[in-house]
């Protein structure tokens, strides 16, 4: 094995020199952790949940996180809460609330976060009455910042040229296309419900402007009621890989086929995911969830609860094949339960953004709602 990954280090090296980690160096290490949010805690919020995670193009990171008013349900009304960190990761601002959605029923769910590096904009798209808990239609929404996360735009519908499908973005991080075809899009997925589940991605061309439906991977039987073991695709986190195509990692709710994640892979931007490109990734064992995914210089890494019942041993793996095997070692993050979890890394050119993956996620003692946990992560090993 090791022979092999030299070998294709060498052969990385010599065709891409600046593209490529160091794949014999890799050697992830947790670095710090420290508590975001914690449940009870002071103010009107009864717990944090759904935790995501972005850099920006100035270098910053912003975490954000649904702040449940009344209680745990993923129904009811809810803040959008945000810290902001400056110097990677070591301090954050306090919590501020950039989205509140009153006393709603079924009121505001997260979500997904794009930065578009043309611009800098930073990108946040949620839904409003998502489950249609005495409320209808569902709305998409976008909430934009174009200072680095300190202020952000009034809320828009996007359902407007949308339409009113339920449509529940990631939870994670949208991409902004870096290789072709299609350099410069904005894609974000997620997935839907009430009427009809499965995968479905919104594509802009002009930078947030316009927004549309690109691919579906529908679940089956469609807009009909699941049973166990049905294939029904669920909450996704999409990557783009060096070659341009964006893999998708899918929830797999019902338990179609395996205890493990769906992978989809669309080769034209966005816009279909062929079921010749869908495959079951036995390796990443799960217990239906929301789980992370990120490309860094050509290593993909991939963080879940990995156990195939509950929602326990939050687990960083990486692949240095695009995710078509898996290094044998992993890093346990967690042992106890921890649900969701959403990773980023910094974007700039120095040595330090290029030791560093950050990862958000739900944590707990005796239940995943307790508290949402930073860490920081050293790919080489501290050194
Ligand atoms: C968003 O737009 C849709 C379509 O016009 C509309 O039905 C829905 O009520 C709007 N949602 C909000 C929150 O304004
Ligand atoms: C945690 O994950 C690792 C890696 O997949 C696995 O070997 C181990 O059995 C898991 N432990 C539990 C308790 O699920």
């Amino acid at each position: 094995m090791d022979f092999i990954r030299q070998f294709w280090t060498i052969i990385c090296f010599a065709l891409f020199p600046c593209a490529c980690a160091n794949y014999t160096q890799i050697d992830p290490l947790i670095y710090e952790e420290q508590l975001l949010w914690v449940a009870g805690g002071a103010g009107q919020v009864n717990t944090y949940r759904i935790p995501l995670l972005t850099f920006t193009s100035r270098g910053s990171l912003l975490a954000f996180a649904e702040a449940r008013k009344q209680s745990s349900s993923d129904i009811g009304a809810k803040f959008i809460a945000i810290r902001r960190s400056t110097d990677r990761g070591a301090t954050w601002s306090p919590t501020s609330f950039i989205v509140d959605d009153g006393f709603l029923a079924d009121g505001l769910n997260l979500g997904s976060v794009v930065v578009d590096e043309d611009t800098g904009a930073v990108i946040l798209i949620y839904s409003l009455c998502f489950h249609h808990h005495q409320c209808s239609p569902s709305s998409t929404m976008l909430v934009e910042s174009l200072d680095d996360g300190f202020t952000w735009s009034p809320p828009r519908n996007l359902s407007v040229e949308l339409g009113v499908k339920s449509f529940a973005p990631g939870p994670g991080f949208g991409i902004q296309k870096r290789y072709p075809p299609k350099v410069g899009r904005l894609v974000v997925c997620g997935h839907g419900s009430i009427a009809g589940d499965g995968v479905f991605c919104i594509l802009s061309d002009d930078h947030g402007k316009s927004w549309r439906y690109g691919a579906a991977l529908k679940s089956i039987p469609y807009n009909q009621p699941k049973q166990n073991l049905d294939f029904n695709p669920d909450e996704c986190q999409p990557v783009e890989l060096e070659d341009g195509s964006i893999v998708i990692n899918v929830r797999n709710q019902n338990n179609y086929h395996c205890r493990c994640r769906i992978i989809v892979r669309s080769l034209d931007g966005g816009e279909t995911l062929p079921v010749e490109e869908l495959v079951f990734d036995k390796t990443l064992v799960d217990p239906a969830v929301a789980a992370g995914a990120l490309q860094k210089q050509g290593v993909v890494f991939f963080t879940n609860p990995a156990n195939a019942q509950d929602r326990i041993n939050l687990t960083l793996r990486w692949s240095f094949t695009d995710g078509k095997s898996w290094e044998k070692e992993v890093v346990q993050i967690w042992a106890g339960p921890s649900g969701y979890s959403s990773m980023t890394s910094l974007k700039g050119d120095s040595p330090e953004d290029n030791k560093y993956i950050f990862v958000i996620y739900e944590k707990g003692h005796k239940d995943i709602i307790e508290t949402i946990s930073f860490v920081k992560i050293h790919l080489y090993g501290g050194k």
